[in-house]
Formats: C-alpha cells, structure tokens, sequence
C-alpha cells in the first residue's frame, strides 16, 4: 500500500467538510485508507450522510490513498520474503507452524478453559522482544485483553525464565483492556498509532471472539456479527502486513449439545474466523500438565500434533 496514503487528510477529500470529517473520525475512519476501504453502507451509518454521497467519498479516497488492487508477483515475493517467524517456547509448536508463529498472517489459537492459550500469548509477548538470533523478532508487543486476563506478574515470570530484565519486558508491552466489542475493534485503530511510534511487531487479541458471543445472542443477529468480526479480523491483518507482525487470537469453543460423533468442540466464530486466520490450532489439556496443539486447517503445513507444556517460567517442549 501507498505511502501518501498518510500525506493527504481526509479533509482534502472532495465533500468533506470539517464537520463531516469529524464525523468521520470519531466513527475510526481517521485516514484515507480507512475510508478507501469501507462500505458505502457503513461510512453513511456511521457519519449520517447519504449513501450515494459516501460513495462519491469512498470513491475519491481510493483514488487519493491508491489502493491499488494488483500488484505485481515480485512485489508480492519481496513481502513475502518480510516474513518472519516467532518462537512459542516449545520446539514442538514451533515445527508444527512451520517454524513458528509466522508474520504478516492471522494465528488462531482456540480451546477449552486452561488449554493454555492467555499462557501462550503471555510468552509470545516476552519472546518477540528477543533478537532474531533467539527466534524473537526484536520488537514490541500489543495486547487486547477482552477477559480481563492479562497478567504482569506472569510476564515477569517469564522473562525471569528467559534471564532478562523484567522492568525492561514489562515497558515493552502495551496493554489495553476491551470492554465491549464495539471498543475492541476501535482499539485496533488505536493500534495503528502506537505502531507509528513503536515497533510492534506481536498483536495479540485475547479473546476475539468472547465479547461478539456475548453481544450477539439470538439467530437474527449472527449475519450482523459475522460481518464484524470479518471487519474485525482483516483490520488486524492490514496492520500485521504493515508492519510485518505477528497476530495471534484466542478463540473459545462452543461443546454443541447434539454433537455425538466425532470431536464435540468446536470454535465460535465459524467459518468467517476459520477462513480469515491463516493458522488454526485447537489446544487441548492432556495428562501430567502437558498441553496438545493440533493445527486444523493449514494452507501449506501438514496436519499434525505437537505437546507442549506450561511451566512457571513459562511454554516449553
Ligand atoms: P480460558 O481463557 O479460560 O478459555 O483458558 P486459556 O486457554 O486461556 O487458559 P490459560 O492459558 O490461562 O491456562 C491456564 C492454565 O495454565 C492453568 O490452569 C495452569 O495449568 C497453567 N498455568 C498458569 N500459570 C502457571 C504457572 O505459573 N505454572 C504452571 N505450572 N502452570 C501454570
Ligand atoms: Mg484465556
């Protein structure tokens, strides 16, 4: 994507006045690739102006924040050859994502209660400041705590397990408690300012989909929940291509009641999140305190397992 994308204001956009791009602002539409990218349907609710107004808009914005659409294939490999990988803490993990928790794509981690996920992306948050010669990405971390979850002390844990300085670890985390869904994708725009100023290479949501489930109850309302989470989601992984990070969620299970074949969990969200991420690992407890990862769905891994455990001083095989 453009770099003058940030260049021009939303003002400069022909039908926007001040007041409508206040509007615009308070609703998260802050730059012209957030407007370039909308629906005209969404902008006008949004804003309170008509729809074919809000295309006028969106169309104006495309062209300014040059979306682009194609890109050439050695375009593409240059960004895929960005990629880099993250290490869980376990060797096992880390062989069964092909090498670990890759960037620039969505990792889905869903469970039961306990299966370790929350114990997962609190290691993560310590690693990815590691250098890359220790399978760190030397950078620092965001965390979207929906559950209230988000422990310091375990943090230090951790870091105390790894030898390094815990007030240091600690100062490179940025934590930012979710208390609605609506908030919880508002803090993704947030997200996008504190990238400006650090290198935050690990996103963590834990939970994405806790608060959608809360909120959305009832058959009418799943059509309007999907289309937020999928939002949601490709919000997260505009940020992670921009800035070549590492996006892992949390995702609960669902036991269906009338599930008498096969494995009765299943993870909420359905198809929307299952297609969206690009890595799904189920989490499941096992005997001893180990942990079992199985990675469902891959596009380019082999199905498998890898066991795992969670200790004081944090993951390891
Ligand atoms: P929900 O968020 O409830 O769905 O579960 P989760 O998958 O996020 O579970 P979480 O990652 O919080 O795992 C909690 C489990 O990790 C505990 O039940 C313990 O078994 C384990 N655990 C957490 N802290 C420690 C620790 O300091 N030492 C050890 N040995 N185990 C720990
Ligand atoms: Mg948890």
């Amino acid at each position: 994507m453009s770099e003058n994308a940030g260049e021009k204001k939303i003002e400069d956009l022909p039908g926007v006045g001040p007041a409508t791009a206040d509007k615009l602002r308070e609703a998260g539409y802050e730059d012209l690739m957030a407007i370039a990218v909308a629906s005209p349907k969404d902008l006008s609710e949004a804003t309170d102006i008509g729809e074919g107004i809000a295309i006028k808009i969106i169309q104006a914005a495309r062209r300014e924040a040059d979306v682009g659409g194609f890109e050439t294939g050695d375009v593409l490999l240059d960004r895929r050859k960005q990629i880099g990988h993250l290490t869980s803490g376990s060797k096992a993990l880390d062989e069964l994502l092909g090498g670990g928790f890759e960037t620039q794509s969505i990792t889905e981690m869903y469970g039961e209660f306990g299966s370790g996920k929350t114990q997962i992306a609190h290691q993560l948050c310590v690693n990815v400041q590691r250098a890359k010669s220790e399978n760190g990405l030397g950078g620092h971390a965001l965390y979207i705590d929906t559950e209230n979850t988000f422990r310091p002390e375990r943090i230090i844990q951790m870091a105390e397990g790894l030898g390094m300085d815990q007030t240091e670890v600690l100062s490179k985390i940025h934590v930012a408690r979710a208390y609605n869904s609506n908030h919880q994708t508002m803090l993704v725009e947030k997200a996008a300012e504190v990238a400006k100023e650090f290198p935050i290479r690990l996103i963590v949501v834990d939970s994405l989909t806790a608060h959608f489930r809360a909120e959305y109850v009832g058959r009418g309302t799943l059509a309007d929940r999907q289309q937020k989470l999928n939002k949601h989601m490709h919000d997260l992984l505009r940020i992670g291509g921009l800035n070549n990070a590492v996006i892992a969620v949390t995702n609960q299970v669902s036991v269906k009641p009338d599930a008498f074949f096969g494995d009765p969990t299943r993870p909420i969200g359905g198809h929307i999140v299952g297609h969206t991420a690009t890595f799904r690992m189920y989490l499941r407890k096992s005997k001893g305190g180990k942990r079992i990862a199985r990675l469902i769905d891959s596009p380019h891994l082999p199905e498998g397992e890898a066991v795992f455990s969670v200790l004081e001083q944090g993951i390891t095989d």
